[in-house]
């Protein structure tokens, strides 16, 4: 059976600033999905990553559906209104444009989907993050997919040797999608030096070489490209298939012990490791740090399993500790250097208006 998995997020407003969707909210979304989903939708779970709700669907219509966008549109606008009646901050902050226009995409939510022709078996990821960018998960996608010192199945699967084929998107260009297509492991230098730069090249999608499948689909949106002006970090989400033609979860999971150091935590400002959390995890120390999370599931003729928390073991305990320690590590030198992200990032323009005002002050020796 062909299968969509979509997943189409949006932070449309929490309680206390940016920790949390409240449970009306929550409940909004999740009735208006179970009422007006109704026929066509095979299955859907609700969940949140601090300030961000998730609509995961499964469905026979194909990606970048109408009527599935449109679902997914018309209920964060039920919520938002929700958000508006609670006085949440931020409500409605990710819905950029007034009305829609036939695709989700471009107008403020993130969205990512992958048709496939179901295994007998389907294990897939379903991954969230707050605070941070889509380039966030760079690292961990190359090292899961084309290391073997991450990735033993690279090594020990014969159904992985061909490698994966990468499609890296350089989110900087506004006009359109600009897109490259890089194969594993023959262009790993090339994929790395792209990847490095998180903020301005990000993996969209990945596809196994063996059987020419999708793997990975990775939002990525960067609100600050719609709207003109930074109005929030832009939170990812992704969905990985795992197992098989493609890496074992364990294989996907284990780079996010490294709790590799991303943009975003305060104001959408600042660096900060990337904290592995549990599922429906808040938000606290200086507005981060940066989290994700993942929602391990199966799906059967488009039926989901429950989720399973994948982060939620006392492994990820110890890595948590560890990833709080260099959160404090870098929080402790401020606003100084790497800490604080270079101006085309900032979240906000008061440093450009200082520094304008200084501009005027300044003097050149005589
Ligand atoms: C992401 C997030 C932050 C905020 C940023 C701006 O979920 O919450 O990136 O968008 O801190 O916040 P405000 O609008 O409160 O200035
Ligand atoms: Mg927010
Ligand atoms: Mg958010």
């Amino acid at each position: 059976m062909k299968i969509t998995i979509s997943v189409i997020k949006a932070d449309i407003g929490s309680i206390g600033g940016h920790i949390k969707p409240s449970e009306s909210l929550l409940e909004t979304v999740t009735d208006y999905i179970s009422e007006y989903g109704k026929g066509f939708l095979k299955d859907f779970y609700i969940s949140f990553t601090g300030d961000d709700i998730a609509i995961l669907m499964t469905h026979t219509l194909g990606k970048g559906n109408e009527k599935i966008h449109k679902l997914a549109w018309e209920a964060f606008k039920a919520g938002t209104l929700v958000a508006k009646n609670q006085g949440l901050y931020g409500a409605g902050q990710d819905l950029l444009k007034d009305s829609f226009s036939g695709n989700i995409k471009g107008m403020g939510p993130a969205v990512a989907e992958i048709e496939t022709e179901e295994r007998p078996n389907e294990p897939f990821l379903f991954f969230a993050a707050d605070k941070t960018e889509p380039g966030a998960y760079n690292l961990p996608l190359y090292l899961g997919f084309t290391d073997p010192m991450y990735c033993a199945g690279l090594l020990l699967s014969p159904d992985m040797t061909k490698g994966f084929k990468f499609t890296i998107m350089d989110v900087a260009h506004t006009k359109g999608d600009k897109i490259i297509h890089l194969n594993s492991p023959e262009d790993i230098y090339d994929i790395a030096a792209l990847l490095r730069d998180n903020d301005r090249f990000v993996v969209e999608s990945i596809y196994s070489r063996n059987s020419g499948e999708q793997a990975a689909a990775v939002s990525t949106t960067r609100l600050h490209n719609i709207a003109g002006k930074y109005t929030g970090k832009d939170d990812p989400v992704m969905l990985i298939r795992v197992q098989k033609n493609f890496p074992a979860t364990g294989e996907i999971l284990g780079p996010y012990s490294i709790g590799h150091l991303v943009g975003g935590f305060m104001r959408g400002s600042h660096t900060g490791p990337l904290m592995p959390v549990k599922l429906n995890s808040t938000i606290s120390y200086f507005d981060g740090p940066p989290v994700v999370s993942c929602a391990a599931f199966c799906v059967h003729n488009g039926k989901l399993t429950e989720p399973v928390d994948a982060f939620d073991h006392p492994y990820w305990d110890f890595v948590r500790d560890k990833v709080s320690q260099k959160a404090y590590d870098i929080r402790r030198q401020g606003f100084s250097g790497p800490a604080m992200l270079p101006y085309s990032e900032l979240e906000y323009g008061g440093i450009v208006e200082i520094l304008k005002r200084l501009e005027k002050k300044f003097k050149v020796r005589k």
